[in-house]
Parts: C-alpha cells; structure tokens; sequence
C-alpha cells in the first residue's frame, strides 16, 4: 500500500516490507553477495572483519565515522579493468576518490590516472605519478590549471569547449610546445541511470555535439592550431550504466566522427576514449558486468565499427572510477539514536541515526542513490524490522540508507557499515555543519593505516578568519 505524504515522496512509502525490490533477509546477519569487498567477512563471533581486522578494533583506534578500504580489492578491481582491457589505457578517474596512495597504487597496477582540477593534478603529482600517464579533464580549467598541465607535462588534456581550446593553444604556443589533445564530444547517449549523472546527451554543459557540428569545429580548430598535438576525441555518456546499449550507440557514434573527420581533413586521429561510467552493485537491484565481458563487448563493438567504416582500429582508453573504488570500501558509522516512527499507513519506520550523514555521503541526498547497511560489530537473533539510516545533520533529506532490513535490537553504540562507499563519497563530502570529515583508512593483511587523516574542528577553526 502506498500512501502520499505532504512532506514528499520519501515519506511516502509505509509499507513494513518496504520498497518491491527489498528482500526481507531470512538471515539479517548474512552479506549479501557482490556488495562487499573480498576482505569482509563475518568472524564466528557475528562481528565484520576487513582484511583481517575487527571492525570494533578499527572503530576503537580510528574513530567513527571512518571509511574503510581494503586495499587488496582495489588493486585487484584495477588490475582486473587493466587485463579484460589489455591493449586499452586504462584510466582510473580519480573524482571517485583520490589520494596519493590510491593513485599508487592504481598505477603500479598498470592504469593511468584520470584527474579533472588543479587539486586532483596536485595530488597525482605529489604521489610521483608519471604526468605521461595522466588525463586532464574538466568543462572550465582556469588558465592556472591548464598550466600546471602544460608544465607538468600530463599525457592528455581533454578540451571541452571552443574558449578553452583557444586559451589551451595560446599557451602551448607561448610556452612553446604542442599539447596532446583529445576534443570531448556529446554522442546524443542518455545512459539509462539518475538524469543528473547522465552525461552525453545533449542538453547539459559537458562536450561538444556531434549532431549540430560543433565537434567536427573543435577538432578543426584543434588541427589548425600550431600549439595543439590533436590525439582523438573522447565520450562519456553517464555512471552508473549496466547495459551496454549506450556505449553500442557511443561507439557506432563516435567512430561514425572518425571517419567523417578522415573524410573531410584527410586526417585519421589515432585515439578514441569512452570514458568511464561502469556500474556497480550498492544493493539486490543492480547487477553488474565484469570487466572482462565488458571488454569483449566493446571490443567486438568497435571491430564492428571500424569495419563497416572501413577505418582502423583506434588507440583506446576507458575511465572507470566507481568499478574500482566503489565496492572496495564500506563506511563505518556508530548509531547513537533509535526511533521507530509509525507512519501514516500504521507501519513503523525505524529511524537509526549515524555519527556521519549527508556530509561524508551527499549521494543519497543528491542522486537518490541506495545503498545496503549491515550491523557490523556483532550478529543478532532479532527479527529484522525495516529501517532508514539517517545522519545528524539538520536536514531531514539526510538519509545515508533509504531502506534496509536491520535486527529489531539494533541499539545504541552498534557499528553500521555501509557498503559501495569508496567512491564519490569522501570526494564529494562536505563540512556541512561544521562537521569534519571522517578519515580514509587502508586495510591490507591484518594491518591498517591512514590514507587521509580525520578533519578536526580546529582545522576547520583554522580557515575562519574573523
Ligand atoms: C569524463 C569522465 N570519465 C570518467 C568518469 C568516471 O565515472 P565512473 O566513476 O562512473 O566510472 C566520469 C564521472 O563523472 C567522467 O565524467
């Protein structure tokens, strides 16, 4: 039964078996499959352990909230990306989540490194990444970003509009070299995922069109420009994508500007990169592909392509960020508050409220995503009832996990962990009510270590100037 809510939709839902797609679990305790990464288990004592370590322990020395990598599913997902793509440059966007380790990391597993500010530059640089192996996106880079690339010497700048491949030539020239371009281009796709991270089709701010002849423009201003190496052009089409229909369009779309480009300058660009944008599991509703059938279909996609076209096969990169660093971090919280709510409808809602919120995890605030969540520091006999797992920011849209089934004794002082959390969650927190940001800790062989440290207030009262 559903029933409407004056304070919207999200109120809405008053049913105890919660949304269709949620499973009541016949054992709360259990992990679901495909959520997790490989080092979380549940030790005979009920309590998660990553790699070796109780999670309690974890809680006890670094705090809570704190996110969790296990550093052995993330080398192992971008190793994974770097064999099914053998052949391709695998790119690691690191807006997903980015330090220095993990951009070690990443590249000591054979990717490159996908970056989109200044910031992000900084960082790859600062881990002593080879700026060969670095990408530079971004629809506005300043003047100062584009010459922090053209000093660092980054293997490709992605140019997204007319003024900035205009700034980004006048530079080069000045500084007297050629900078490898790639022209990004809107391929008309709308990946089937949430409307405000589809980006390829047209109405948004990302690309240049193919259909109105702005990239067939960009890629001759590029060729006519003396301080532009143009390399190729590049597509991403939307996050979060599980059928591969979108990236069938993109390529037939994208080698389709190839080929027209061959026809009308008599130039056949070398590159083609897809972008990123690989789905992963943050609850039973998703399911997605592993690498190496991704792989297969793509390549069998642009032999297709380079066929009918008659073109050869280009140079080819993708950019996964969240299909490496997703899965391979769960976020640790500590509830401090129970309440059951009866709705309108006479069911309960069970409210358990976070140590963290919308500030370490904007997405399902933002996007509507799902997550799952787990009691993490014990297994329990209860019934599972349903619950939402809210934050403490003042926001009542602060909801970390819509809807998930949670042991009718969960309590005060009990770990959640909340899985799915590794990407486009510490990069995209905020201090939202002068909360700082937890710290990102590393697990591997029983041992941890601290990525990024926890934000303290002072470093917040540090910024504050009055
Ligand atoms: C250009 C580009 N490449 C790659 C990505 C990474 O996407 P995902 O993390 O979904 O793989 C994004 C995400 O916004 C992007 O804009």
């Amino acid at each position: 039964m559903s029933h409407t809510h004056v304070a919207g939709a999200i109120h809405a839902d008053v049913s105890v078996s919660g949304p269709g797609w949620l499973r009541r679990p016949t054992d709360v305790n259990a992990l679901v499959d495909g959520l997790w990464s490989s080092g979380v288990r549940r030790r005979p004592d009920g309590e998660l352990e990553v790699a070796g370590v109780p999670v309690t322990a974890l809680a006890a020395e670094v705090g809570t909230p704190a996110y969790v990598f296990d550093e052995a599913d993330l080398r192992e997902r971008a190793r994974g990306f770097a064999e099914a793509f053998a052949g391709w440059r695998v790119y690691y966007a690191g807006k997903s989540f980015l330090s220095k380790d993990v951009a070690r990391w990443v590249v000591e597993e054979g990717l490159y490194l996908d970056v989109c500010t200044g910031g992000e530059l900084a960082v790859a640089l600062a881990a002593g990444i080879d700026p060969a192996r670095i990408g530079f996106h971004g629809n506005n880079k300043s003047l100062a970003e584009l010459q922090a690339a053209l000093e660092a010497g980054v293997g490709r700048i992605i140019v997204d509009s007319f003024i900035e491949i205009a700034r980004l030539a006048e530079l080069a020239a000045a500084r007297g070299v050629q900078a490898p371009v790639l022209v990004r281009v809107t391929a008309g796709v709308e990946a089937h995922t949430h409307e405000y991270i589809a980006t390829a089709h047209e109405d948004q701010k990302f690309g240049f069109s193919i259909v109105t002849g702005d990239a067939m423009r960009a890629v001759e201003e590029c060729l006519g420009a003396p301080g532009i190496d143009l390399r190729g052009i590049h597509s991403h089409i939307g996050s979060q994508i599980f059928e591969t229909a979108g990236f069938e369009v993109a390529v037939r779309r994208t080698i389709g500007l190839l080929a027209a480009i061959a026809e009308r300058t008599g130039q056949i660009l070398p590159e083609l990169d897809l972008g990123g944008g690989f789905g992963i599991a943050y609850t039973t509703l998703d399911d997605p592909r592993p690498a190496a059938e991704l792989a297969e279909h793509l390549n069998a996609m642009v032999e297709a392509e380079c066929r009918s076209t008659g073109l050869p096969r280009p140079e080819l990169s993708i950019e996964p960020g969240r299909a490496i660093s997703g899965p391979a971090a769960l976020m640790l919280y500590e509830v401090g508050t129970v309440k059951p709510v009866v709705l309108a409808g006479g069911g309960v809602r069970t409210y358990v409220s976070v140590d963290g919120g919308m500030s370490d995890n904007i997405r399902t605030a933002l996007y509507a995503a799902e997550y799952s969540a787990t009691v993490a520091n014990r297994a329990s006999d209860a019934a599972p009832v349903l619950c939402r797992v809210v934050g403490k920011h003042c926001e009542s849209g602060d909801i970390v996990v819509r809807d998930e089934f949670l042991p009718g004794d969960i309590a005060p002082g009990d770990l959640i962990a909340v899985p799915g959390a590794g990407a486009y969650a510490r990069s995209m927190a905020s201090n939202y009510n002068h909360v700082p940001r937890p710290p990102v800790v590393a697990v591997a062989d029983g041992r941890w270590r601290t990525l990024l440290r926890r934000e303290t207030v002072d470093d917040l009262l540090a910024l504050d100037m009055g």
